[in-house]
């Protein structure tokens, strides 16, 4: 039988899982399925209802809906509660499981892409303090990162998002990035900054030690101006594609039982639709 797995939002046309997974599924000679469904807010208990009936293994969630799934799964996995999203549900025996693996493609983009980098790694700044921040405090402090300096451009959104996670995670101003830059090996741009060509005017990343590594949450452009800037500076920068490409392994695995892999091919064919 087919086993059939999806992504809910709304609206949902241009979302990349489904070619992601339609890649692997092709790949891994999988007879599986992956659909995009629109689906609004007050059709969810429709969709759980299929759901905890067998009609899906799972599937991933996006925008708007990652909050308003909480309620209806059954068990939430105390990490997407911590990033306050959950992006991807597994049905099994009639029960519906809530994960965020956003913090897992943060840190499988970075382990392909940088391998090493978190070993020894004691300070790291953190620009931004909303959802998508949320998921890399995780992931780093997943990894033991002695020192996390969150920066945010409004202070007290990072002062109160610093408070939610304690001792490892430090507010600091947006003006102390020069002053703290020297110590921290690694920084991840997760504001909206560089989107559509907008760049930061303010940040001194020639401060920044000569092996820190700069990563950006944005994939368009693929190369932001921070990016671009950190690169001519002869820092190590890491692009956030391999974010969305990595964040989706985890459920591929758990619906169709086979851990997929972050191919150059994969990623050429999802860069060929930014
Ligand atoms: P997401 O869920 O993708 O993180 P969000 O919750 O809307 O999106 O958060 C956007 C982040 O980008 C915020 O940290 C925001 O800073 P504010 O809290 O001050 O709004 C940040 N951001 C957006 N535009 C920015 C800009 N021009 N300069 C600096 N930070 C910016």
């Amino acid at each position: 039988m087919t086993t059939k797995s999806f992504v809910i939002g709304h609206p949902i046309a241009h979302s990349r899982s489904p070619l992601i997974h339609g890649t692997w599924l092709k790949a891994y000679g999988i007879d599986g399925s992956y659909e995009a469904i629109d689906v609004a807010p007050a059709e969810l208990p429709a969709l759980f209802a299929r759901l905890r009936g067998g009609e899906f293994a799972g599937g991933n969630v996006t925008i708007p809906l990652k909050e308003p799934v909480f309620a209806l799964c059954d068990t939430v996995d105390p990490l997407a509660t911590t990033i306050g999203a959950v992006n991807t549900l597994v049905a099994t025996a009639g029960k519906v499981h809530g994960f965020n693996t956003d913090f897992m493609g943060f840190l499988g983009n970075l382990d392909q892409q940088a391998a090493g980098w978190s070993d020894g790694l004691e300070e790291a700044i953190v620009l931004g303090a909303g959802g998508a921040s949320r998921a890399v405090l995780v992931a780093l402090r997943e990894r033991g990162v002695k020192k996390i300096n969150l920066l945010n451009r409004t202070a007290e959104k990072a002062t109160a998002l610093a408070q939610a996670f304690g001792d490892t995670v430090h507010a600091a101003p947006w003006t102390a990035f020069g002053e703290l830059a020297p110590r921290a090996g690694l920084v991840v741009n997760t504001t909206s900054v560089g989107m559509h060509g907008s760049q930061f005017s303010d940040l001194a990343l020639s401060k920044l030690p000569k092996w820190a590594l700069v990563t950006d949450l944005v994939y368009v452009p693929l190369e932001t101006p921070f990016l671009a800037e950190a690169r001519s500076l002869g820092l190590k920068a890491v692009d956030g594609l391999g974010m969305l490409l990595h964040q989706a392994v985890p459920g591929f695995e758990a619906w169709f039982g086979v851990r997929p892999e972050v191919t150059p091919a994969l990623r050429a064919a999802v860069e060929a639709t930014l």
